[in-house]
């Protein structure tokens, strides 16, 4: 990846194999409820997984992995994260709950994130998931200036709107060297890593805190996400070892 010069190089986590962030140009499309399925399903599947809530300003992580206690501090100010369904999880609204809004500056966002990757501790992960937060790019800029990014998942609906959007968030993985490893809509029978129907029984889950991948790969509601699972691993294994290619030969 090219770098301006006054741009910060981003380092690997040790112990982290591979990162992928969940993006969408748009808000409210599923997001959150795809990288916390994706996570559980990975985690069923046999992964060790970790999960970033990088939404600072409206956290959504804690209620839809059903998990609230405030995470340990350990020796060097490491965050121990919480550990919930099985996955290492760190989010804003683990620190700072309740309903105010967080007001903060962009630098304040900036440590945020870089905090959140570099000051947990994560252990050994086959994959670290980031659920992004809706609109610009900050966070993704902070992510790709802090760590090297596997690739990204985008999140769309089928609507025209959202699929405009869609094609905005491509286009900015695109500028920052991050590889798309594919596209979820929330559509009956779309392609591409998948599709995921709209069904009521996917939001409750979201609700309570109990994602329908809990229920095990053979469950009709949780199939979609354990099929976007393995084929996200494919994917996420291809750009690993491309990455790597490029680093013996440079
Ligand atoms: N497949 C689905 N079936 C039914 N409801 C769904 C499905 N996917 C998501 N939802 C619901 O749609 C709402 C928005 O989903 P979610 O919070 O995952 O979107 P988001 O893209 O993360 O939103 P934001 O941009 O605000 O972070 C939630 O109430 C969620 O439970
Ligand atoms: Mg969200």
């Amino acid at each position: 990846m090219a770098h301006a010069p006054n741009m910060p190089s981003p380092i690997a986590i040790p112990g982290v194999s591979k990162i992928v962030a969940i993006g969408s140009g748009k808000g409210g499309v599923g997001k959150t409820t795809v990288a916390v399925n994706l996570a559980i399903a990975l985690s069923r599947l046999g992964q060790r997984v970790g999960l970033i809530d990088a939404d600072i300003y409206g956290p959504n992580v804690p209620l839809m992995m059903g998990s609230a206690q405030q995470p340990a501090v350990g020796p060097g100010n490491i965050i121990i994260p919480n550990l919930t369904h099985g996955i290492k999880t760190i989010s804003i609204g683990y620190i700072s709950p309740g309903d105010k809004p967080l007001v903060m500056r962009g630098p304040m966002l900036h440590q945020i994130i870089r905090q959140f990757l570099q000051q947990v501790d994560w252990g050994e992960l086959d994959y670290l998931i980031i659920d992004l937060p809706p609109g610009t790019g900050d966070v993704v800029i902070s992510l790709v200036q802090t760590v090297p990014l596997t690739g990204a998942v985008v999140v769309s609906t089928p609507s025209d709107v959202s699929l405009q959007d869609a094609r905005k968030a491509l286009e900015m993985f695109a500028q920052v060297n991050v590889p798309v490893l594919g596209i979820v809509e929330k559509q009956y029978n779309l392609p591409f890593l998948g599709s995921v129907e709209l069904i009521p029984s996917i939001r409750e889950g979201g609700d309570r805190g109990l994602p329908v991948t809990l229920a095990g790969p053979k469950s009709p509601q949780a199939t979609a996400f354990y099929d976007i699972a393995e084929k996200l691993m494919l994917q996420a294994e291809a750009a690993a070892a491309a990455a790597s290619d490029v680093i013996e030969i440079s």
